[in-house]
């Protein structure tokens, strides 16, 4: 069991070579190495997951009822389009953060609807890989 689960969605397995100029340099791996460094600092336990199937996302949220306290989102191009995973979401009754590390607002319309925005507690986007780090210290304080 622990803290918070860390969900990534798809093409995020991709960062690193994917449109640098968007989503920065660091790769998802450095991502989760940045995360587990924070919640160690922060006292909390994380586990950090990719995938680029929606069915595969909607089981991990699914899996982790009642056990997690806390949920960090980037659901990637999902958030755009997946009700089965604003559905999955809302079995929880903890707090849910989503980031995204450009500001899909100041990009194309079709980018400008979040099916996740409606459940989270705060959005945190356009602060790149940072924000991952700032979704943590958000739940520190809530969980
Ligand atoms: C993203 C923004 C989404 O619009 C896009 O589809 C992604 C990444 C972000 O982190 O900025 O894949 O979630």
């Amino acid at each position: 069991m622990v803290d918070v689960l860390i969900l990534n969605g798809p093409n995020l397995n991709m960062l690193g070579l994917r449109e640098p100029e968007i989503y920065g340099t660091e790769t998802l791996n450095d991502i989760k190495a940045r995360c587990t460094k924070k919640a160690q600092a922060l006292a909390m336990t994380v586990e950090f997951k990719q995938s680029n199937h929606e069915g595969e996302l909607v089981e991990w949220i699914q899996k982790a009822l009642n056990q997690v306290k806390g949920i960090i989102i980037n659901a990637a191009a999902y958030t755009h389009t997946s009700v089965a995973i604003h559905d999955a979401l809302k079995l929880h009754n903890i707090p849910i953060i989503e980031v995204h590390l450009s500001d899909p607002m100041e990009r194309e319309d079709f980018r400008h609807i979040s099916y996740i925005e409606p459940l989270a507690h705060s959005v945190i986007k356009g602060h790149g890989a940072k924000g991952y780090s700032e979704a943590l210290e958000t739940l520190k304080t809530l969980i």
